[in-house]
Parts: C-alpha cells; structure tokens; sequence
C-alpha cells in the first residue's frame, strides 16, 4: 500500500530504540534495539514472557512504550499511529478470527473496514481464501475450522491491505508438525512477494526456516543477535543423536567417540533416560565419521537422527542458564493447544 512512501526508511523497515515497557516490577521490555531490513524477515526468539507480544503490541500502536522509540514503514509509533496502521498487517498469538462469520464473512469484512469496495473486498476475499486453500470452507463457519485452517484465515486477514510490514506472533505455537509446515510454506510465499516480516517464535527450527537474522530476548533484553548461522555457530549446529540397540552399549558409544578424537567433535554425553548419546556436530564430514565410528566398532545401532539446538540448548549456550520460563505461564499455551 505504503511501500514506497518511507520518508526515512533507508532500508530499515522496522527501526526499535531503546524501547521500555514495564508492568509494575515486571520488565516486560527492558531497553530493546533491533532493525527489520526491508524485505527480509527477523526472528525474535524467546521463552515464554520474554516480552515478544509486548513488543509486537506496541510496534502495533496498540500500546504506549513507557521509553524508547520505534518507526515502522517509516512511521513513528507515538506521532503516526494512523498512518503505521495503515501499513502494517498483524497475526496476533490467539487467533483472532470470528467464530460465527465464515471464511469468507471473515475476511470480506475486514476488506470493508480498510475501505475497499464491495467489489474488491469480495474480490480480495476471494483471491486470499483460494491462495491459502480454504475455498472449499469458505462458507462454513470459522468456529468449525481446524486450529491449521484458523491459522490460515488469520494469516489471509492480515494481507488484506496488502502490508508493507507483517507482524507474525508465534504463528505456529499448539499447530501440529503437518499444520505447521503448511504455514511456512505460506509466511515464504508472502516473504517472496517482498514482505518485511517480524516473526515471534519459540522454535529454533522455525527461525531456521524462516528468517534471515535472528534477535534472541529473554526478560525483555535482547541478549544474542546476529545471522542464523552465526547464532548456530555460536551454540555448536546440530545435535546427532545415537540410539545403540541396546541400552547397556551408551557407554561405549561415548567412550568411543571421546577416543576417537575425530576432527573437532567436541564429545559426547548419554542421556540414560532417552537411551540416546548427544554429540554436537558443526558439519556433515563430523556426521559421516560418528556414524562411520559406530560401524567400525560394530556397535549396533537402533536409530540416529539430528536435530538443532532447541530454545533450552540455545539460552544454554548464549547465558550459560536455563530460560526462566515461568510456570505460571504455561497454561496460556495449553489452553490455545486446546482451543487450536
Ligand atoms: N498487561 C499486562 N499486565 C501485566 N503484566 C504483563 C502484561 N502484559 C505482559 N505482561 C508481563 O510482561 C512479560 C512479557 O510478556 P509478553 O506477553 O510480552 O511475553 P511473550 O514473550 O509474548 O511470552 P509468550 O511466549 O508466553 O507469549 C511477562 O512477564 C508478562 O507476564
Ligand atoms: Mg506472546
């Protein structure tokens, strides 16, 4: 709509200062610096309560910051609320479609609130029903739809006046492995089309596939930043992990990899829960080796599998401490997990 209208933008899609908001003794943000290049997508990870949707809500206008300042699409949050709303399209954490509209009802109204036509707005409906499969439910009630297809709608709602700037909120927290790809697949598309995207997430794995830099915050600091191979880097790329077929061999598995010395594998650790053996690699020539390791010492093998460091792995990693996530902030997710 606005995309080329940014009076100061020089590339700079989103611009964040110094931005504080506290709730009483609660630090929701604490002095928070970060820049959203046009065009690309930035991840902002963190644990529950890192103040992730504190920060979304205000570069929405819909809170006041109590320091600091923010300018999205070239609008400042304080002085230009109307014009930055205009700019932007939001995907907020708690699905904010209407249950008793349908598909369409849904998206053809927020058409006419933005001031479309009755044409264009049917017209818009259409198009965005079909681009995110939902054609065939169109007209059946949204209550009805599956947590995926309510997570499709509200992605299609906010790309509606086609926004320079996206706000996506944990899009995909309480979707299942299948749904969740489905969304991806959509938010790339999007960023194809030449969206800016700030994304909100709490999965390594989703940044990964999304984003082109990562912010990590914890208790409203950011606290690492940077490329997403830099963060890898950073906490040791992948994890292999070893299943021998039989439990009483994890020692052996860990010894052999502790001897072996192989180039720059770091070593290795048993978790006797899992009956697993974590090995940080940083390549696939490690990869190759371990598994080649295994062979030679006929060790037999029940399953490996890789996988990146989770949210835990990396705080570990960045602050040497466990996230702080609160337990009290638990059942926000659950619930949404049950109502997805
Ligand atoms: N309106 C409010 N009143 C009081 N405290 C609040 C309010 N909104 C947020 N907070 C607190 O501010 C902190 C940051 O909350 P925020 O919702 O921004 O976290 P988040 O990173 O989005 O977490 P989650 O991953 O659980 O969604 C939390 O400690 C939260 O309890
Ligand atoms: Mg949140």
């Amino acid at each position: 709509m606005k995309q080329n209208d940014i009076p100061d933008g020089g590339g700079t899609a989103v611009q964040v200062r110094g931005l504080v908001k506290h709730y009483g003794e609660t630090k929701a943000l604490d002095g928070v610096d970060l820049d959203v290049r046009e065009g690309t997508v930035l991840g902002v990870l963190g644990p529950n309560g890192a103040g992730k949707t504190t920060l979304v809500r205000i570069l929405s206008t819909l809170i006041r910051p109590d320091a600091g300042s923010a300018r999205v699409a070239g609008y400042d949050v304080l002085t230009q609320p109307r014009q930055l709303r205009r700019a932007i399209g939001l995907t907020g954490q708690y699905a904010s479609v209407d249950e008793k509209l349908s598909g369409f009802e849904n998206l053809y109204m927020i058409g006419r609130l933005l001031d479309l036509s009755r044409k264009d707005a049917r017209r818009r409906a259409d198009d965005l029903l079909e681009r995110f499969s939902l054609t065939e439910a169109a007209k059946r009630p949204a209550g009805q739809y599956s947590g995926g297809m309510r997570r499709r709608l509200d992605l299609a709602a906010s790309m509606i006046g086609h926004p320079a700037v996206l706000y996506l909120d944990e899009p995909t927290t309480g979707l299942d492995p299948r749904t969740r790809n489905e969304v991806w697949t959509e938010v790339q598309g999007m960023v194809r089309e030449g969206a800016t995207v700030l994304l909100t997430t709490q999965y390594m794995e989703e940044a990964e596939q999304l984003a082109d830099e990562l912010t990590v915050i914890d208790r409203g600091r950011v606290i690492a930043g940077g490329g997403i191979d830099e963060l890898k880097a950073k906490v040791g790329g992948r994890t292999l992990q070893i299943r021998p077929a039989d439990r009483s061999e994890l020692p052996r598995v860990v010894g052999a990899v502790a001897q072996a010395g192989l180039d720059g594998v770091a070593g290795a650790t048993a978790d006797e829960a899992e009956g697993v053996v974590n090995v940080p690699i940083v390549s696939d020539h490690q990869l190759t080796s371990v598994v080649g390791l295994m062979a030679e010492r006929g060790i037999a093998l029940a399953g490996i599998n890789t996988h990146l460091p989770s949210l835990d792995e990396v705080f570990l990693a960045i602050t040497g401490q466990k996230t702080s996530t609160a337990a009290e902030d638990t059942p926000a997710d659950t619930l949404q997990e049950i109502s997805a």
